[in-house]
């Protein structure tokens, strides 16, 4: 895989690179079981968001409920204390055959590219869950960071501007992630930068996806208003932080 031509349009999108301190703290040994649990939660976060997009702007009601039950074995593990999902079983639940047509072709492109990005992923959330059971690090609850809150917060409150902001976070989301991977990768083990290195690929492909959609619902240029978002989260990822995340700033 060609890594520096798949990074160079992510480096270039975001408006600051990870600092160093980010990633002396993200490399000590014992950090690592709260980065894992932490890049495990935002897998499934990753997948809700694009979940609730369908969910808001295209499903009608039977493809909204198929959506939401695909998701809640996952969310009753994370979150409410309930039984090992069996992944294999769920995976293969998951396509666009339950997904309702629509004849909006922006509609459709949604539940596309939507639903792919969910099955990977619920796919990235099982590959994380592995290897914290290879390592015997148990799944043990924690706070969210103020990342995403602090993307949201500058949401506009009407449509569909508010769903075009949607998209510019869920790309800028996608985009530190897969940034945050590679930066990652050269200071942890073999397994672990191996792992890193395959998700850079469905990430960079994620980001993409978002700022299309973005910019073919807008009738306006977004680039302002990415620019904007870009301002926000590179403030969120330079400034210092008091807790530490995968998408955590500055160590304070
Ligand atoms: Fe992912
Ligand atoms: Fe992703």
């Amino acid at each position: 895989m060609n890594y520096p031509q798949l990074l160079a349009p992510i480096l270039d999108f975001l408006h600051c690179p990870t600092p160093d301190a980010w990633i002396e703290k993200a490399r000590q040994p014992e950090n690592l079981p709260l980065l894992l649990t932490d890049h495990m939660i935002c897998e499934l976060k990753a997948a809700q968001t694009a979940m609730l997009l369908i969910r808001k702007y295209v499903a009608d009601q039977r493809g909204g409920e198929a959506l939401l039950s695909w998701l809640k074995p996952y969310e009753s593990f994370t979150y409410g204390g309930g039984p090992e999902p069996d992944f294999v079983a769920l995976h293969k639940r998951i396509g666009k055959s339950v997904m309702p047509h629509t004849e909006d072709p922006w509609g459709q492109q949604l539940i596309d590219s939507m639903v792919l990005l969910i099955k990977e992923e619920l796919h990235h959330f099982w590959q994380v869950r592995e290897v914290m059971m290879k390592r015997d690090i148990p799944y043990v609850k924690i706070t969210a960071s103020r990342y995403a809150r602090g993307l949201i917060r500058d949401l506009r409150t009407w449509e569909p501007q508010r769903l075009i902001d949607k998209l510019i976070c869920g790309a800028y989301i996608e985009a530190r992630s897969c940034e945050r991977f590679a930066a990652l990768a050269p200071h942890v083990d073999e397994e672990l930068q191996a792992f890193y290195l395959s998700l850079l690929r469905s990430e960079a492909r994620h980001y993409q996806d978002y700022l299309t959609l973005a910019q073919s619902i807008s009738d306006d240029d977004i680039t302002p208003r990415v620019r904007h978002f870009g301002d926000v989260e590179a403030a969120l990822i330079t400034t210092p932080d008091s807790e530490f995340r995968f998408h955590s700033g500055v160590p304070a």
